[in-house]
């Protein structure tokens, strides 16, 4: 990743599975900008940065046109190589209460949030993807099996992951490469939302083929490959790094 610029979004914390591939970027000799969403957690991402070897930080609130737009024209003149979009967000009642009590407010803002920017990103990015690059964003299982209490979340997801492969195809001719990571459960602020977190954390332990939960760092390492020319050929994919308790049925 020597000489290349990925834009990192997606940093709340030093525990954010986006602060981890921070790293494994950083450690394969790229430079990072960083955007965070709000006010709140700007001096920690300013800390984070620092530890990281003085990567940028920049305001981008996926939720507003003129956010993404604002910080995309920051950017103009630059070549960027890759995007990490490790963005979502529910409101906590929709992943307590059944599926079924969704209201149309809650469904519109995961939606939004978790998948629409997503395309919001990728369309403000490519044109400055001059030599092509990477796209990589972050899904869960519960885009395509139900998890309990993973509600709308879930939806969201498989929204996601179908974007993954329209952007994929379009953006293609263009050398710009557009992959999901499905991550296994880990424990960061959002999966804290999350009702009964810990038994999915148990279930994963127990009955993975590795028998072991998902640690960031591979999920950094994979991030890393997909958005290097190592994953030169891989697009509109959605790569599991999850000790490979997809592949089970009972
Ligand atoms: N933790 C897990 O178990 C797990 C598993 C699979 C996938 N994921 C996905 O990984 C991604 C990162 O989540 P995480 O677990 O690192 O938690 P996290 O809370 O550290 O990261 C979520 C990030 O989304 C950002 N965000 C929310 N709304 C935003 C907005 N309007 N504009 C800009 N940023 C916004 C938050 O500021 C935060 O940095 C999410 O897409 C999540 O669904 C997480």
């Amino acid at each position: 990743m020597q000489g290349k610029t990925v834009v990192v979004m997606g940093v709340a914390n030093r525990w954010s599975i986006a602060y981890g591939i921070a790293q494994a970027l950083v450690r394969e000799g790229a430079s990072l900008m960083l955007t965070y969403q709000a006010e709140r957690v700007k001096k920690s991402v300013e800390d984070l940065a620092r530890d990281l070897g003085g990567a940028s930080v920049h305001w981008c609130d996926v939720s507003q046109d003129d956010s993404i737009a604002g910080f995309f024209s920051q950017l103009q003149g630059r070549a960027l190589d890759g995007i990490v979009h490790s963005i979502a967000f529910a409101n906590k009642e929709d992943l307590d209460r059944p599926f079924l009590a969704t209201g149309r407010a809650g469904f519109s803002l995961a939606l939004d949030v978790s998948a629409y920017s997503l395309v919001a990103v990728a369309r403000a990015a490519a044109p400055l993807m001059t030599s092509g690059g990477g796209i990589v964003t972050l899904s869960y299982l519960g885009a395509t099996r139900v998890v309990p209490n993973y509600n709308v979340m879930g939806v969201a997801k498989a929204a996601l992951e179908a974007s993954v492969r329209y952007l994929a195809s379009e953006l293609g001719p263009q050398q710009i490469r557009v992959n999901a990571i499905s991550a296994g459960p880990i424990k960061t602020a959002s999966a804290r939302a999350i009702k009964d977190f810990s038994s999915i954390l148990d279930q994963v332990a127990a009955r993975a083929p590795l028998r072991r939960v998902t640690d960031t760092a591979e999920v950094a390492d994979t991030a890393v490959f997909l958005l290097s020319p190592l994953g030169r050929g891989v697009t509109g994919d959605v790569v599991f790094v999850d000790s490979g308790y997809h592949i089970l049925g009972i």
